[in-house]
């Protein structure tokens, strides 16, 4: 089966996504049936391309990497980028434009052109579901089309998958955990005796680091990811400006010392849980005890611990990810896709 694929984005995670393509498409042909081949990209600066025949993504990498134009692999495409994505011929769209925090966004735009021009959508980007989820979700269904998500939460690590797929009728009834590496990253380094700065230079290096810094380091993105966890599986109807946060950027090292003396770890704890019937969330910095499950989460990893009615508690933890592991959960929810299962 051919699948033309249109990548909105061609950053850290697009990028990440066409090197992983590049290595696996002898073996999605041969063991998935699946003749994948990226025909569009669209970037904000860097030009936007397409080539029904396939891009030769190994010179968009060249070009991309080098912070160059990518409008010598293909006919340059021009005009509003939700237009040119509902226009483009493709079969899949996969957006992954960077996270804001307001109900109206462009990756929302992204998302319902892509839909309304018959083409399935997956993404990273976490802002137009914790936002849009149920209409978003409700579209693709009236249309017959795939709409998934894996990579907005623990990049690769089965969350949506496991919740909404597997453990069919089981009910969530809190949930707690360290859902930023870049933050998580920075209080290790600290503790080991690094700078604030240090650890946000080594988030930038790996490409961990949102577009906007202050989208990690002020909790941002650990809120986003909360809410995103109660909206999608606990029926929340939770908004990230709503929520109480607290980032990293306020720390500081007498807060440190305090935690290591009382035999504890600062940690940025992600919760959500029910109240009554409504679904509540918070992020905050926190010294947790050296026996606590997240305690010992270090570095890039993340974990997320699940309250439930029927399995209790089940703890996921996503050793040291880079940026392959989001790669790979844009590239499982395109098989997934592939074999019909078009929404988690
Ligand atoms: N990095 C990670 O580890 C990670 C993990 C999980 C999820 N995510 C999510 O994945 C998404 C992408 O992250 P990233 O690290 O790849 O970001 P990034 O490196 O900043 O790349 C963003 C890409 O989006 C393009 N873009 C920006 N505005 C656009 C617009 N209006 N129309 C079309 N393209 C536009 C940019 O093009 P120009 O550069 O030309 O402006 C760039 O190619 C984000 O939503 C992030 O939250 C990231």
């Amino acid at each position: 089966m051919r699948c033309r694929i249109l990548l909105v984005g061609f950053g850290n995670v697009g990028r990440e996504f066409a090197r992983l393509l590049l290595e696996r498409r002898s073996e999605l042909a041969k063991i998935h049936g699946l003749d994948a081949a990226v025909v569009g990209i669209i970037t904000g600066r860097h030009g936007s391309v397409e080539r029904a025949r396939g891009i030769d993504l190994r010179k968009a990498l060249r070009l991309a990497d080098a912070g160059a134009s990518l409008e010598s692999c293909g006919r340059g495409v021009h005009g509003r980028s939700a237009e040119c994505i509902r226009r483009a011929r493709a079969d899949v769209m996969i957006e992954i434009t960077p996270l804001r925090i307001a109900p109206r966004q462009i990756g929302v735009d992204h998302i319902v052109a892509a839909l309304s021009g018959g083409k399935h959508v997956i993404t990273a980007n976490k802002g137009p579901v914790v936002y849009h989820y149920r209409r978003l979700k409700e579209m693709a269904r009236t249309q017959g089309l795939g709409f998934r998500y894996e990579g907005t939460v623990m990049d690769g690590a089965p969350v949506f998958n496991l919740f909404q797929e597997t453990l069919r009728g089981i009910r969530i009834l809190s949930f707690e955990g360290i859902l930023n590496s870049t933050t998580n990253l920075i209080l290790s380094m600290i503790e080991a005796g690094r700078t604030y700065e240090d650890g946000v230079k080594s988030a930038r290096h790996m490409g961990l680091l949102e577009t906007d810094p202050a989208m990690d380091l002020e909790g941002w993105d650990a809120t986003v990811k909360a809410c995103l966890l109660a909206n999608v599986l606990m029926g929340g109807r939770l908004r990230p400006e709503q929520v109480p946060r607290e980032g990293i950027a306020s720390l500081t090292s007498k807060r440190i010392e305090a935690a290591r003396s009382a035999r504890k770890r600062m940690k940025l704890i992600a919760r959500g849980w029910r109240e009554g019937r409504s679904v509540k969330a918070s992020v905050s910095l926190e010294a947790v005890a050296l026996d606590h499950p997240l305690a010992s989460v270090d570095g890039t990893s993340s974990s997320l611990v699940v309250r439930t009615d029927m399995l209790r508690e089940l703890q996921i933890i996503e050793r040291q990810p880079a940026l392959r592991q989001t790669a790979y959960a844009l590239y499982s929810d395109l098989l997934a896709i592939r074999d019909g299962r078009l929404s988690p």
